[in-house]
């Protein structure tokens, strides 16, 4: 940590490190990830890849790893020697993480022994993509899997002890939300994430006109609220709930606006700037991995160099997602920018619409602001 002259404080220590992981059984027509259906020699090409991309990061920043995230596409869909292999590059090259270590994984790859050796290789976070409890549901999603194979891996990643999530989809036509919501809470799970269903270009279905009608979407994101707030859910961000204590730390370093490396095809990132960036007075580089054709033959990350107020405007815009809000004094003191001076027209005028309030130093959502979040976080970019 040290003091810049204009008074910025600046941590260059990167704690957090995001690997994206590729490969599915099948791919859901619903999912526009960087994604592809397995095939033989990917898999141990896309590991030599990311020890080399590993490698190159460790010469470039100081990585001491709090957090791990193993996300995709679907990690679990790899064999345990090929995770192995992923906990052990990053225990060599930046060291073994010292908090939370989250894999995501999927209902069919949850085979009793499966789930033991994840806790065995020090995921102590597994987070389940359920999407529904109603089979007709999870049909009309193209999903691969059954309401019992999702419960049956709920009850086997519990067992382990770790702290488990589920993720669920809103909004989608048919669906009886309330049902969703009470299974979920049934199921014991310690978190959520609930996302409303979007049609992205280019997917299935966005080929075939599945609609979602924004009062349906509006009211599908009111109603998880309220279920869940009254099952003892703490909406901590905009489409995640937790019980006490079990909030995620590596996804609330995005929010917070922390370094994060990011490995593998697609990982976006959020780091401090090389000596280059530095003396062009960047304070931060946002970086997004080439998709997987382009990764795997090497090709580097793009970047974006963040000047203070850009990287200001970035603290607000993603602290507003959190129902903590975002100390305004702290992202001053980090970019050396006075965030409530250099943005003191945009938060008047949200103020002015009854879109956020300010709490002393902590700028925070209303119930109305958090309702149309991508409105009032615009105003920072
Ligand atoms: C990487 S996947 C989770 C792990 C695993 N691949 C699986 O599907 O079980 C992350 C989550 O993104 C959500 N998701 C993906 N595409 C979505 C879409 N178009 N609309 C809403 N949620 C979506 C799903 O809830 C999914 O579980
Ligand atoms: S939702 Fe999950 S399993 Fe389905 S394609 Fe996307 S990443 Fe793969």
């Amino acid at each position: 940590m040290h003091a810049r002259e204009d008074g910025a404080v600046i941590d260059r220590v990167v704690r957090h490190i995001y690997v994206h992981v590729p490969f599915c059984a099948t791919v859901c027509p619903f999912c526009s990830f960087d994604v592809v259906e397995r095939r033989a020699g990917q898999v141990d090409a896309y590991l030599d890849r990311l020890e080399a991309e590993a490698v190159v990061a460790a010469e470039q920043f100081d990585v001491v790893p709090t957090t791990l995230y193993l996300g995709g596409g679907t990690p679990s869909h790899l064999r345990i020697g090929e995770l192995a292999r992923i906990v052990d590059v990053i225990t060599r090259v930046f060291g073994r993480p010292s908090g939370e270590t989250t894999i995501e994984v999927h209902p069919l790859d949850a085979g009793e022994g499966k789930v033991a050796a994840l806790g065995d290789l020090g995921f102590n976070r597994l987070s389940v993509g359920v999407q529904s409890f109603d089979d007709r549901v999870l049909a009309s999603l193209g999903r691969a899997h059954t309401a019992a194979a999702a419960l049956t891996a709920i009850e086997r990643c519990l067992a382990t002890g770790a702290t488990v999530s589920l993720d669920l989809i809103s909004a989608v036509g048919g669906q009886n939300l309330g049902s969703d919501l009470a299974a979920a809470v049934a199921s014991g799970v310690h978190h959520m994430s609930v996302y409303t269903l979007t049609v992205e270009d280019g997917t299935p279905f966005a080929r075939r006109g599945v609609q979602v009608p924004d009062d349906r979407a509006a009211g599908a994101i009111e109603r998880t609220a309220r279920v869940l707030g009254s099952a003892g859910f703490d909406r901590y961000e905009v489409s995640n709930y937790a019980r006490p204590g079990r909030r995620s730390t590596h996804n609330q370093a995005y929010w917070r606006n922390r370094w994060v490396l990011g490995l593998g095809p697609s990982a976006g990132g959020h780091l401090p700037p090389l000596d280059a960036d530095r003396s062009a007075g960047a304070v931060a580089v946002r970086t997004a991995n080439a998709p997987m054709a382009a990764w795997s033959g090497g090709a580097p990350p793009e970047a974006e160099a963040l000047g203070p107020r850009e990287a200001a405007g970035d603290h607000v815009f993603c602290g507003l997602r959190l129902s903590d809000g975002v100390d305004l004094d702290e992202g001053s003191l980090r970019w050396g920018v006075d965030i409530g001076r250099e943005f003191a027209a945009e938060i008047e005028s949200l103020r002015c619409d009854g879109l956020v309030e300010l709490d002393g130093t902590v700028l925070r959502a209303t119930d109305a602001g958090y309702r149309v979040l991508d409105r009032v976080a615009a105003e920072f970019c």
